[in-house]
């Protein structure tokens, strides 16, 4: 696991634009499109922005992807899709079918997790039980040690057998869909982005004292896995 930490947000923004360039050539070189899965929440804002003005980037040959999505319409602040598409995809010359969208307007949460792995087996032209492989997913952590939709505790976190999963139930603000586990873990590269004080104690929990009970603690991909930091969230940990 690689440990970066940056002073403010116009550092962490170039340094993840800068491995977004290497990863997304080489992916276009190998396999001629550059896979990626984005997540919602606030802390990715900044880092989409100043994306949307690297005009260099191969957006023609990208395929945007979501991490997960909460069960609202894209007219509701929650809605990550919306999020993604005001900071980056709009600003940006990604063809309109390269955006694989997380549709939260279907009837119900699971109907919109099989959509949307139907998109993902389509697209990468998946059969039996092979999962896709993202060239970069990228991921936020929650106070209590979520990341993507994948709570401490649920049900869905024990997925193995589907590429995504719908939350629901009482104790959560909005119904969710996400990627699962085994496709997160199954990415060529994962890369964790936190930002502020009050994310300290989780990444001490995930870094340092690997609490195994969370699932940000759970990402293990077969390829790499960086977390980028600024020095809030990096305060309570040793420095590397
Ligand atoms: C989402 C993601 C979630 C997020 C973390 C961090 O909110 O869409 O599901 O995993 O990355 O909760 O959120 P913040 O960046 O808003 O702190």
């Amino acid at each position: 696991m690689e440990i970066r930490i940056f002073n403010n947000d116009k550092e962490i923004s170039d340094f993840i634009t800068e491995k977004w360039n290497e990863i997304s050539y080489d992916a276009v070189r190998e396999r001629g499109f550059f896979a990626v899965a984005l997540s919602g929440g606030r802390t990715p804002a900044d880092l989409y922005l100043r994306l949307s003005e690297k005009k260099s980037l191969p957006w023609n040959s990208t395929h945007i992807f979501q991490v997960d999505e909460r069960f609202v319409t894209v007219f509701e602040p929650a809605n990550n899709y919306a999020m993604i598409r005001d900071k980056l995809l709009r600003r940006v010359d990604v063809p309109e079918g390269n955006i694989h969208q997380i549709f939260a307007r279907l009837s119900d949460p699971q109907t919109a997790a099989e959509a949307y792995e139907d998109e993902l087996t389509g697209f990468f032209q998946l059969s039996g039980h092979s999962l896709p492989v993202f060239d970069l997913v990228l991921l936020g952590i929650g106070k209590d040690g979520h990341m993507a939709s994948l709570l401490p505790g649920s049900e869905a976190i024990k997925v193995r057998d589907r590429l995504t999963a719908a939350i629901t139930g009482s104790k959560i603000d909005h119904s969710r869909i996400t990627l699962t586990l085994p496709v997160i873990n199954n990415a060529k590269n994962v890369v964790f982005l936190v930002k502020g004080q009050d994310k300290a104690n989780v990444v001490k929990e995930v870094i340092e004292k690997k609490n195994a009970s969370l699932p940000a603690s759970m990402v293990k991909p077969k390829g790499s896995l960086m977390f980028v930091m600024d020095t809030g969230a990096a305060s309570l940990i040793r420095r590397p």
